[in-house]
């Protein structure tokens, strides 16, 4: 069984938090059940138009994924190491090669499958992925001498024009350019003096402007493009059949041929190349032929019709957290199962002013879904009096959430349902993260707030109705289902909830004096129409005590904090630069509405070193 006493800190959403307690409760409550964990891959109707991208351990890899996705079509990340078989079968529309560390020519460097090579299947190769597209297709890549990194502007061929080779790049210590360049020069293809032409491909056949073929990667795009790059080989030599599509002063910037091949030397995933997600869009229209139907209102239809289809006449039980993965999942599954889904709200009294209240309206009185209330906050209170150890704050509350939901999933089956499954808000990072193709970019996996794994022999089967899905698509889809824009858009809030944001021992007073002061800080937030550009923004209570004057008397009062930060997933965050006027509009409404508090103060410390929360 999962160790149950060890804190579990985790993830940025409270959802992620309490899917890792639900396992435990589950398990707990269902000791002795006979049910599989099985995990079925996409299925076929989500994979329809399927794109692609094998992971050569770019830090980018994921945004090329969400590029794709922004352009609607579906896309999955692979491993390189994928068999091709696996590849086959979800029949992709086009394949792209990811960035990677390695070099084509690093000893063990990671490769592609030489079947994609024959497949016809359009490749996208971007930087190290062009020099597996070029090595692929018979060309040559060179060790720069100096890698070039940063910004840079490539020109983009005209596209009618001969397409004679570059001049020689850097070929590094050591290296040789290939000696037989000369013999495949083809008629009329010469360049400025100094300059020795590689291969040169077919030219484009008159028919072929720009919008065919390789070309077609830049179709709508200006001749000069800013872009970054990050590479330390460089093209030596054309492989037959391809033809430069763009190059910088220094290299080769854009390689294509007419089956839809193009390697790309910048990154076109990542916002610095102006026109990036053109250039993507680009492949996956013109080159690959995809429809871009993807869209949250079919990955609903799509997502019911699974569910239904996996749960049969089984029953569900979904835990919901306040947070958005949670009430998409359970929103989904309740379309699909209707009353086969038990949802169970465990109100720990810990959540921000109203919330409880605004997740029960929005279930049973919009969206007609029953939950089951279960308010144990004063069990939560009881168990966290007196005790001021964030960690130890942590264990209660990690603790107290697996009884109460073991408790409740147990009086459940005593009146008669049996509990087959259990949904989990699963999203597709933490699929690829489990995947285990992270080895390639080990860097990339989070080491600061693990979701402890599942259990091997897990006793019920997991419906993960967002498992393929990135966070602002679960969003998306939880608009597409009518979900509130308060819930769909809610901050990350930890599981631990209030608190942790207040500092030292908790009792109901000082929790109900950091309600009311949060709440001031969200509104303000939402009233200068900021609350959806901050990653978090909320209130803390110190246990500091200052002097102030209220009227003619002196005061010594809380001094409340206010934390607001930009982050993009949490590991990294930035104080944020709130204008004084929002931060007079805070200051002055909770010293003048909350009692007890007088003097506020602005949190400008950014993570590292700082944390995002105070404990
Ligand atoms: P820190 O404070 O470590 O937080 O910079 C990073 C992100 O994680 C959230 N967080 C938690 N989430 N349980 C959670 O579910 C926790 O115990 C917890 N502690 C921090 C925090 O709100 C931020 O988004």
């Amino acid at each position: 069984m999962t160790d149950t006493t060890s804190p579990r800190h985790v993830g940025t959403t409270s959802d992620e938090e309490e899917a890792a307690y639900l396992e435990v409760a589950l398990t707990d409550a269902q000791a002795g059940h006979e049910t599989q964990h099985v995990q079925k891959p996409a299925p076929e109707s989500v994979a329809r138009e399927t794109v692609l991208v094998l992971d050569y351990g770019s830090q980018y890899t994921r945004l090329i994924a969400r590029r794709i996705r922004e352009c609607h079509v579906y896309c999955e990340i692979l491993p390189p190491t994928t068999p091709w078989d696996e590849i086959a079968t979800r029949q992709p529309k086009g394949i792209v090669l990811s960035g990677g560390p390695a070099s084509v020519y690093d000893p063990g460097a990671p490769s592609a499958p030489d079947e994609l090579w024959r497949s016809g299947i359009p490749v996208l190769g971007v930087c190290y992925g062009m020099g597996l597209l070029a090595r692929g297709f018979g060309g040559e890549m060179a060790r720069m001498e100096r890698r070039e990194y940063g910004p840079a502007t490539i020109e983009v061929e005209p596209p009618t024009s001969l397409t004679p080779g570059p001049p020689l790049p850097d070929a590094g210590e050591g290296e040789t350019l290939d000696a037989g360049v000369g013999e495949r020069k083809a008629p009329g293809n010469q360049r400025d003096e100094g300059e020795t032409p590689l291969y040169v491909g077919r030219l484009p056949s008159p028919a072929h402007g720009r919008g065919v073929g390789g070309e077609g990667i830049f179709t709508g795009l200006p001749a000069s493009i800013p872009v970054w790059m990050s590479h330390g080989d460089s093209l030596a030599r054309l492989p037959e059949g391809f033809r430069v599509l763009a190059r910088t002063p220094n290299s080769i910037a854009a390689i294509g041929d007419d089956a839809g091949h193009v390697g790309l030397q910048f990154h076109p995933e990542v916002v610095h190349t102006t026109g990036g997600l053109a250039i993507i869009d680009n492949f996956l229209k013109r080159l690959c032929g995809c429809a871009g139907a993807w869209t949250p209102a079919n990955v609903v239809d799509e997502s019911v019709a699974r569910i239904k289809e996996q749960v049969g006449a089984g029953h569900v039980i979904c835990a919901l957290s306040g947070g958005v993965d949670s009430a998409v999942a359970a929103t989904l599954i309740a379309r699909a199962i209707g009353d086969q889904l038990t949802c169970v709200f465990v109100d720990n009294g810990l959540l921000r002013h109203d919330e409880a209240k605004q997740l029960m309206d929005t279930f049973e009185q919009h969206l007609h879904i029953p939950v089951v209330h279960v308010d144990a906050s004063e069990r939560f209170l009881t168990r966290l009096a007196g005790v001021e150890d964030p960690e130890e704050k942590r264990r209660i509350i990690g603790h107290e959430f697996i009884a109460v939901f073991a408790a409740e999933a147990q009086r459940l089956r005593e009146e008669g349902t049996e509990i087959d499954f259990l949904a989990q808000g699963t999203l597709y990072p933490d699929v690829i993260e489990s995947a285990g193709h992270d080895t390639v970019n080990a860097a990339r996996i989070k080491t600061h707030h693990n979701v402890g794994g599942l259990p091997e022999d897990l006793p019920f089967t997991l419906v993960e109705p967002l498992r393929y899905l990135f966070k602002d698509e679960v969003r998306l889809v939880g608009a597409a289902l009518g979900l509130p824009e308060r819930m769909v858009y809610r901050q990350p809030f930890p599981g631990p909830g209030l608190a942790i944001r207040v500092i030292g021992p908790i009792s109901q007073e000082r929790l109900d004096t950091l309600r009311a002061a949060d709440a001031i800080v969200v509104d303000e937030v939402r009233k200068a129409g900021l609350y959806r550009t901050l990653w978090q923004s909320f209130a803390i209570l110190t246990p500091i005590k200052s002097v102030g004057v209220m009227g003619d008397g002196r005061t010594y009062h809380d001094v409340v904090a206010v934390r607001a930060v930009t982050s993009d997933d949490a590991m990294t965050a930035d104080w944020a630069r709130l204008p004084y006027d929002v931060l007079a509009a805070i200051s002055n409404r909770i010293v003048n509405e909350v009692p007890g508090v007088n003097r506020v103060v602005y949190d400008i410390s950014s993570k590292p070193p700082s944390t995002i929360e105070w404990e």
